[in-house]
């Protein structure tokens, strides 16, 4: 009841500034600044995109709405040169707007302005007009008897952070490709703009490498997997006894690469290492300190055997990241770097006598020498590493960026040694969570953090210095799947809380407002209905009774 009374204060509220029944901007992620003016545009067969310049990035910008309405409307919106003035829509470069990725979008009834930097400046203030579109927009058939109608308004919009994004395991359970460009799709809507794809595994290795090919033929296959519950107790496990696995080809890769390209969208590898690790020691044991035999493992957790310190291991992993390098435009190469236990480094004779030659006083110094090692390979590719916030420990990397997973607490302390810092805290940003209490949620990894949680999030730790703040260059949502067996799981998981983790990354921090971002969730939803997906529901009767 409390929720509806301050949705409609705030309606009232809006509609007593602007005098008029359509004040509202149903938009995800809130822009930065905007206004409502009077009357409206309307789209037809006859609407035009003039594109200044015409290039091949600024196509790209226009297609995706241009789709939309081919499937929706029934028709495509064609190109022009410039010089109309009536019925248009007209993109153009300036190089006059700040921010990379800003944009400024004045509609008025003859004619739709936007102007940006860059190109994707222009596809975000495409994914603003799509959704004052009437959500039929996103229908994936034709829509009959729908006026493509938006309100005229003016818009001054740019992100908060350079980095916003999602992370996918597509390990615990393989996730097929048109599910990859879904969730890269989806991402790009909410004005997300980095894909982390997990790829290898314990469980599964993921991504065909053509020197190694027993990585695929063997490490991609599990021949079974944990059924619900995790006990630590092993005779009290179940077993699902069905082959699981997949993986990507390198030509899988280049396709999800480009369809990101065009929604301006990083995908970032991530290829673990030192530890979990299992599916590629199954498939070469000696890449182990013992020697194996090993098998892909089908439970969950974090286990001993991880890769050994010898040179071998390295040349297998810069052949590995030689193959990878190449297939990803990304500035960065995740490397993993969590949780690897040191167990068998301890008892191995091969470790000890790295960590003697190279005076080493621990084996938290041997991983950070293990990852300084790799992060010279990687930076005399062209490309940076970032890694998980283990890769604190022991010393970090001299160039390394660190994402900061065990709540914030990683992330500033690499913010205050200089580095740069991806906040990705399992308190709040871990969709394996429950986001809800209700008996009917399916099985979860454990924790809660509904979406007024995930809300209150501020990736920037208020103990930071404004000189160490700015390193914390952006916020990710991640999805890991060992309790996510499906492409409509996973969407479940996801969203609506991606939302929240959108605007919490693009919208000025002052100008946030769970009520109103609530307000505007109700609006999405309709989208999300006409697109089809299977977002979860119950998170509608949560009380927010932990709420900070
Ligand atoms: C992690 O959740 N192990 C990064
Ligand atoms: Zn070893």
């Amino acid at each position: 009841m409390r929720k509806l009374f301050s949705i409609l204060l705030i309606s009232l509220c809006i509609l007593s500034l602007n005098g008029q029944s359509k004040a509202v901007l149903n938009l995800i992620p809130e822009p930065v600044k905007s206004k409502v003016t009077s009357g409206n545009f309307v789209f037809n067969e006859n609407t035009k995109f003039v594109l200044v310049p015409d290039n091949q990035e600024m196509r790209y910008a226009v297609e995706r709405i241009s789709d939309l309405f081919q499937t929706a409307a029934g028709y495509h919106l064609q190109l022009n040169a410039p010089g109309i003035k009536n019925n248009v829509v007209v993109c153009k470069l300036n190089p006059a707007i700040k921010q990379d990725e800003g944009y400024t979008l004045s509609i008025k009834k003859n004619i739709i302005e936007i102007e940006a930097k860059k190109p994707n400046g222009i596809f975000y203030a495409l994914q603003s007009i799509r959704q004052l579109l009437p959500p039929q927009i996103e229908s994936t058939k034709k829509a009959e008897n729908v006026a493509w109608t938006i309100p005229c308004a003016e818009i001054e919009d740019a992100p908060r952070y350079g980095y916003r994004g999602l992370m996918l395991d597509c390990c615990r359970h393989f996730m097929p490709k048109e599910f990859v460009l879904q969730y890269i799709d989806l991402l790009a809507y909410h004005k997300m703009n980095t894909f982390h794809w997990h790829l290898t595994e314990d469980q599964g290795w993921r991504i065909e490498i053509k020197k190694y090919p027993k990585l695929t033929q063997k490490g991609a296959y599990r021949n079974r997997t944990l059924k619900g519950q995790y006990y630590g107790d092993d005779s009290k496990r179940q077993w699902d006894t069905t082959r699981h696995g997949g993986y990507y080809t390198q030509e899988d890769v280049k396709e999800v690469v480009a369809y990101a390209q065009k929604r301006f969208v990083t995908v970032i590898p991530e290829i673990e290492m030192p530890g979990h690790a299992v599916a590629a020691l199954a498939s070469y044991p000696e890449l182990s300190c013992t020697g194996g035999p090993f098998e892909v493992q089908g439970l969950w957790g974090v286990f001993e055997d991880i890769y050994c310190t010898r040179d071998e291991v390295f040349s297998f992993l810069e052949d590995v990241l030689s193959e990878i390098i190449p297939l990803f435009p990304s500035e960065y190469i995740h490397i993993g770097g969590d949780e690897a236990p040191k167990t068998r480094w301890k008892r191995c004779a091969a470790c000890q006598e790295r960590m003697k030659k190279e005076g080493l006083k621990d084996e938290h110094e041997l991983q950070s020498y293990f990852i300084t090692r790799m992060e010279k390979f990687i930076n005399s590719k062209g490309k940076r590493i970032i890694g998980w916030d283990e890769i604190l420990e022991g010393g970090l990397a001299p160039n390394a960026t660190v994402m900061s997973w065990r709540g914030e607490k990683g992330g500033i302390e690499a913010a205050q040694q200089g580095h740069d810092v991806v906040m990705t805290p399992n308190s709040h940003v871990y969709l394996d969570f429950y986001q809800a209490r209700s008996k009917m949620e399916p099985h979860a990894i454990g924790g809660y953090s509904p979406i007024w949680h995930v809300y209150s999030y501020d990736p920037t730790p208020a103990v930071l210095t404004p000189e160490q703040a700015k390193h914390v260059l952006g916020f990710q949502g991640n999805l890991w799947t060992e309790y996510v067996l499906s492409p409509d799981h996973a969407i479940y998981m996801v969203y609506p809380r991606a939302a929240a983790i959108a605007e919490t990354g693009w919208t000025p921090k002052e100008k946030k407002n769970f009520d109103f971002f609530y307000s505007r969730l109700m609006e999405i939803l309709h989208r999300y209905n006409a697109m089809g997906i299977n977002y979860n529901r119950t998170f509608l009767s949560e009380e927010r009774s932990l709420k900070k």
